[in-house]
């Protein structure tokens, strides 16, 4: 196995991914950051220098499962201090799964300011994939905004009546490129030949196939991916082979990652159009396009059509047909355990609380303490969070979850789950409406720290004593990313078998932010020594 040493450096640079001139938060001048490639079993090493003036900052990485080294996560107030500026961290952890991951900061909302990437972990010598293919390409996709995210924190953090979504992005980004219409820039810079909002080009030569690693880092919205006129198999989702199946175009979410294969079949006397369409919102946000170069023909030149625009946005039987596609690939199949030790049903739902806007599980709307949990844990500093174990349920008979919540008993904790070590955790993801009427969101779930079996989705009010009894425990695709879909629930398994506190959290930035998140601990007092370079911030600078 490898070792791969990177060197970064963070700064905020003015760039213009879409054409139009802003502040973004780079990796050694990048946005999106350096690829990181490696192959399974290497270690990966990365120096992470913040040089941003005023902000804090930490680098998670997402989909690695930190099997050993849970103070390697990069979730600030989870598993480390934040790195301060001009500090250096130095990540190093182990990649011991192949497949497509991404990393991105989990500090404030600076993820949609640029701080983010891809990973690729390849499989080792002489391992056969399930699949063959003549090249690959590596496709990131993001949602972009032209005012800064301090702005949208603040809107977020307005009391009611001044509260301020962040609204749609002006644009969609394939791997950093997309394209504003720069007539319509209100203030600003726009140039809409600046090299950096050139669209992206995938060169193809007939005949062969092609391995496309897309990966979502969008802030908020979900995706639908299509390649004008081609098919797409898709093989490979959060780095777990899937039993292939034919799609037209691909839904993805924020945090998922999906490996496709792409055949060049198509005519090749012109080009066609990668296209990014917003789903699961009603879209106000032009499609984001890439070309599809057939070799030897010029490869600016424009396809003779219009960009696809994708399926109908509101169309969830549509999204649920691909989730209930997905399963794992029978060589590789690693059904899950017949039956749980515990069962934790959390409804998602939008509180007001104290005159603020906030997200919440159980009606508990999460709040990070500013000592990391690790630390808490491991050094049981038990007054720097909330110790009274959070809601294991909602009230499953009488909550109505077609209306908008009564906000009964809504607060904000610092709780934790706490796993027994070893154990088998359903999670079951309850979705509701909203503060506005007949309005529910999709919310896709992220787990740190594990993969988890997707058992089953539905719509309606989940029935623990039906619902069960449909669950997949034949060949479930395992995952670290699952959409929850308006009104629907979603159940997962998990084995509670990796020491570390662990987030689990709604991938959408904002909503994290605002509160829609839990935290789960097991095993803490297996590790050893913490490190002392995760320490140094609230009750856990040493020597407190
Ligand atoms: Cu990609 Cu906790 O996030
Ligand atoms: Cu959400």
């Amino acid at each position: 196995a490898k070792v791969h040493y990177h060197k970064w450096e963070i700064t905020y640079q003015y760039k213009s991914p879409d054409c139009l001139n802003k502040l973004a938060i780079t990796i050694n001048g990048q946005t999106p950051g350096p690829m990181i490639y490696a192959s399974q079993g290497d270690t990966i090493v990365v120096e992470v220098k913040n040089s941003l003036l005023t902000e804090n900052t930490a680098i998670h990485w997402h989909g690695i499962r930190q099997i050993g080294t849970p103070w390697m996560d990069g979730t600030e107030g989870v598993t480390q201090c934040p790195i301060l500026p001009s500090d250096t961290f130095i990540y190093r952890f182990v990649v011991d799964r192949p497949g497509t991951y991404m990393y991105h900061s989990h500090y404030g909302m600076q993820r949609s300011a640029g701080l983010n990437g891809m990973i690729v972990v390849k499989v080792p010598e002489g391992f056969k994939e399930p699949f063959t293919y003549d090249r690959e390409y590596n496709i990131l996709l993001n949602d972009w905004w032209h005012n800064s995210t301090y702005d949208q924190a603040t809107g977020l953090l307005m009391p009611e009546n001044q509260f301020k979504f962040v609204g749609e992005p002006q644009s969609l980004l394939l791997n950093g490129h997309g394209r504003f219409n720069c007539s319509l820039a209100a203030s600003g810079s726009c140039n809409s030949s600046h090299p950096e909002c050139a669209l992206l080009k995938l060169t193809v030569v007939p005949g062969k196939t092609y391995l496309l690693r897309i990966a979502s880092v969008t802030s908020l919205s979900a995706l639908n991916f299509e390649i004008e006129g081609h098919s797409l198999t898709v093989v490979e989702a959060d780095g777990h082979y899937v039993d292939p199946f034919i799609v037209k175009n691909l839904n993805i979410y924020s945090g998922e990652t999906y490996s496709v294969l792409l055949r060049a079949d198509q005519n090749p006397t012109r080009n066609y159009w990668l296209a990014s369409n917003v789903v699961s919102r009603k879209p106000g946000t032009p499609t984001g396009t890439g070309l599809l170069n057939y070799y030897r023909i010029p490869h600016g030149r424009l396809p003779p059509t219009a960009p696809p625009s994708g399926p109908l946005w509101n169309d969830t039987y549509y999204m649920m047909k691909q989730s209930w596609a997905t399963r794992a690939h029978p060589n590789f199949n690693e059904p899950p355990p017949a039956k749980s030790n515990r069962v934790i049903i959390l409804l998602n739902t939008q509180n007001r609380i104290d005159g603020l806007t906030r997200w919440s599980v159980n009606n508990v709307s999460h709040d990070f303490p500013h000592t990391p949990y690790l630390i808490a844990v491991k050094n049981k500093l038990r007054h720097v969070f909330e110790q009274k174990p959070p809601p294991e349920t909602y009230d499953i008979k009488n909550y109505d979850i077609n209306v908008p919540p009564p906000n009964r008993n809504a607060t904000r904790s610092t709780a934790i789950y706490k796993l027994e070590f070893g154990s088998v955790v359903d999670v079951i993801l309850q979705n509701a409406n909203t503060q506005t009427v007949n309005n529910s969101e999709t919310h896709p779930w992220h787990l740190h720290g594990h993969d988890f079996w997707v058992l089953g989705s539905g719509w309606g009010k989940f029935n623990p004593e039906t619902d069960p009894k449909n669950y997949n425990l034949k060949d479930p695709i395992m995952k670290n990313n699952v959409a929850l879909q308006p009104y629907g629930w979603t159940a997962i398994r998990f084995k509670a078998d990796n020491p570390g506190v662990w987030a689990f959290h709604c991938h959408i930035e904002s909503h994290f932010f605002m509160g829609m998140g839990i935290v789960f601990e097991e095993g803490v007092n297996r590790l050893g020594k913490l490190p002392t370079s995760i320490m140094g911030c609230g009750k856990s600078k040493v020597g407190n």
